[in-house]
């Protein structure tokens, strides 16, 4: 019944797998973090230190213990070393998956916050702190992490869905203090917007219902301030949290609290709804499958009687797009470029199993293949969200396939079948950039030389794509997990040309789950979906800023007391301390001119207005020219940056890392 039940669930809203070094995929970072101290004079841990033992088997304990029961919380070690820790998973993230999102969370507090004594950080799914003072007597809610989506309701209707919000909040909020499991949600419908929202509150279960209740209400009478007329939001505490969004983001239960009827019901699933669904779904769907099975048995027969165990079913195709693509194979017959059979596609990854799934990218899962013949090969399953007819489709492949050049990924062909979309790709050894810069063990294998190399050669692929491709090509999602490695280390943008092929709303439906993104999005095209390759330019300079830096841009979300990196990089520009911001990795002994001139390209780059920023070619031509006298850089877009703390968070915690002395400006920067 559950598996059904889950099954329902529509798949955008499914946690995204937890993707740690894949290739081509973002990597779900840490959502925040807060790291107190920053600095040795502060009192840092010492690397072979009791406390650094003593956190070394809390995090070998915790996420193992809270695999069982969902909340694990200690004191690792004797006084004055003591460690106290707390961890806990959001109630329907159970498991395995549980003990895995903690012990990443437990190396993002080694990656983020260095050697930091009291430490929080929030994923998705879990969070943990520990600290080398006893705060799990109490129930400190602080560091408190806000989020919004940067989207809001219509103008007139922003009074009534805070109104709701609220009353959902606190309806949900007094249901999960009042179930053991301290963990509830909800659903309402609001027509004036056409939405639903969807509500989640939850305490660790060690509150009582008084605690509980109280560290909610907290939260939730904040949530005005913050949140006002956002059509999704976040208050995560470290005792209690609060969230809603307009899509479904967690496994629905059968007892969720529902205050005012759903819009749509295909589109949520309220219980009845949900077991109305069940009930005409499954006697359906165990039909359709016996029909399909039948089917597939008899043409697979026909076909040929091998390999008939665990193999995937092979989607059938009409007549016409059988026809198109018996004509599209002839038309390629001569040329590099390959249409695949579903059949050599499902033998390269072996059923799509999951040991040759790379991760799941914005545009769907990605395999790696092996072709007969030994070639290997990157497979983009591409997510059915594609609107297009097959024509369109297989027009805009031809243009991609067109665009050849040293620092893009080849397209080497793709595969149609039915519904399925699959795009074939030379296949890169070393993943994506992301997996090394923002790791401060790999991130030692990017000296400034090839850091260098690899920003020179993004912009190379840049330039291609915006002017001497013939076809001027705007990337629209350049990212760190978009730059390819190969063997060599030389730089490959993927992905690009596939915004198009996808309906507009992708990116932004992915970012709600996989924070990071929209970081790099120009903001002209956050405000007015305006595209140009100033655009590309701007995401370049943020690119360019986390290959300098080893920090990751944040968020599409605000962030409590968070900074970008942009805002982040120009503070110090001004200040002249922008050494500051070089990775540490890279130690002292870098070339300062080449830096620095990096560093004031990368800040032209992310320039507010569009008309400012330079054109690649600029790019290029700055980033080879020697003793070139290059423009001050104006302020950049801090379109989404929260300025305003906490009033709970005490001063002594919260401090993100990205904003140790940093003078903070109004809300929207400009
Ligand atoms: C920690 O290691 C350093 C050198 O690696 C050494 O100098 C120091 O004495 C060690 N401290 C302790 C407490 O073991
Ligand atoms: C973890 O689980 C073990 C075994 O169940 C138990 O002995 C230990 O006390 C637990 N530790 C914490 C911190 O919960
Ligand atoms: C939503 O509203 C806030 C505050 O009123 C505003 O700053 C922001 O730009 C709006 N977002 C969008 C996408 O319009
Ligand atoms: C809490 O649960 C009890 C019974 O389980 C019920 O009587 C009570 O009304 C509930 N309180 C709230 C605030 O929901």
């Amino acid at each position: 019944m559950l598996a059904l039940l889950l099954l329902l669930v529509p798949a955008s809203s499914l946690p995204a797998p937890a993707s740690g070094d894949e290739g081509a995929v973002p990597v779900i970072n840490a959502f925040s973090h807060f790291c107190s101290p920053t600095s040795d004079a502060d009192g840092l841990y010492q690397p072979n230190s009791t406390f650094a033992a003593n956190l070394a088997s809390m995090s070998a304990v915790l996420p193992k213990n809270a695999s069982a029961s969902g909340f694990s919380a200690g004191a690792f070690g004797r006084a004055p070393d003591t460690a106290y820790g707390l961890a806990l998973c959001r109630w329907d993230y159970t498991g395995d998956d549980c003990g895995a999102c903690l012990s990443r969370a437990f190396k993002d507090a080694v990656n983020l916050c260095g050697r930091s004594k009291d430490v929080t950080i929030y994923h998705d799914q879990c969070h943990i702190r520990f600290y080398d003072q006893d705060y799990l007597a109490g129930a400190v809610n602080s560091p408190e992490s806000v989020a919004s989506n940067m989207n809001n309701v219509s103008r007139g209707n922003v009074a009534a869905f805070d109104g709701l919000v609220t009353r959902l909040a606190n309806a949900v909020a007094d249901r999960a203090s009042n179930v053991s499991g301290r963990y509830a949600t909800g659903q309402a419908g609001f027509p004036p917007d056409k939405i639903n929202v969807y509500g989640l509150a939850q305490c660790t279960p060690d509150l009582t219902t008084a605690q509980c209740q109280a560290c909610l209400a907290a939260i939730i009478k904040q949530m005005p301030k913050f949140l006002s007329g956002r059509v999704g939001g976040r208050i995560l505490g470290v005792r209690c949290a609060v969230r809603y969004e307009k899509d479904i983001f967690f496994t629905t239960t059968g007892d969720m609290v529902t205050l005012t009827p759903l819009l749509d019901p295909s589109k949520g699933s309220s219980n009845t709804h949900t077991l109305w669904i069940v009930a005409i779904a499954v006697p359906i769907t165990v039909l359709l499958c016996g029909f399909l099975a039948c089917f597939m048995w008899m043409r697979r027969r026909r076909r040929r009687v091998t390999n008939l165990s665990g193999r995937v079913n092979i989607p059938t195709m009409s007549m016409e797009m059988e026809q198109v693509l018996k004509l599209w194979k002839i038309e390629e017959s001569d040329s590099e470029f390959s249409l695949y059979d579903f059949d050599q596609i499902a033998d390269a990854t072996r059923n799509f199993s999951n040991d040759y799934k790379l991760g799941q990218g914005g545009f769907g899962a990605v395999y790696r293949g092996e072709l007969p013949g030994g070639l290997e090969v990157a497979i983009k399953r591409l997510s059915t969200c594609s609107v297009q007819g097959l024509m369109e489709f297989k027009t805009e492949i031809q243009l991609i396939a067109k665009l050849q050049h040293t620092n893009l990924v080849r397209l080497l062909g793709c595969c149609l079948q039915a519904e399925e979309k699959m795009l074939i790709y030379e296949y890169m050894h070393n993943k994506s950039l992301d997996c090394f810069i923002f790791d401060s063990a790999k991130g030692a294998i990017l000296n400034w030389e090839r850091r260098f190399r690899i920003i020179d050669g993004i912009a190379q692929g840049l330039l291609y794509m915006h002017k001497h491709s013939r076809l001027r090509v705007i990337h629209r999602d350049l990212k760190a997990s978009n730059i390819l490695l190969d063997r060599d280390m030389n730089p490959k943008i993927s992905d690009f040309g596939l915004a198009r092929i996808f309906c507009s709303n992708v990116t932004e439906a992915n970012t709600t789950r996989v924070v990071g993104t929209h970081g790099y999005i120009a903001p002209e095209y956050a405000s007015e979906g305006l595209f140009s390759t100033k655009s590309d330019v701007f995401s370049f300079g943020v690119l360019l800023l986390e290959i300098i830096s080893g920090k990751r841009t944040a968020g599409f979300y605000q962030y409590g007391k968070f900074f970008n990196l942009t805002g982040y990089a120009y503070q110090l520009w001004q200040e002249a301390k922008w050494h500051e911001m070089v990775d540490q990795v890279l130690g002292v002994d870098y070339p300062v001119t080449e830096v620095m001139k990096c560093v004031q390209v990368a800040l032209l780059c992310v320039q507010d207005s569009a008309d400012d920023r330079p054109s690649m070619s600029d790019v290029v031509a700055m980033l080879s020219g020697e003793g070139l006298t290059l423009p001050e850089p104006r302020q950049p877009a801090y379109f989404n940056v929260r300025l305003s703390s906490l009033p709970e968070s005490n001063s002594s915690f919260g401090e993100s890392s990205y904003i140790s002395n940093v003078a903070l400006t109004d809300e929207d920067g400009r």
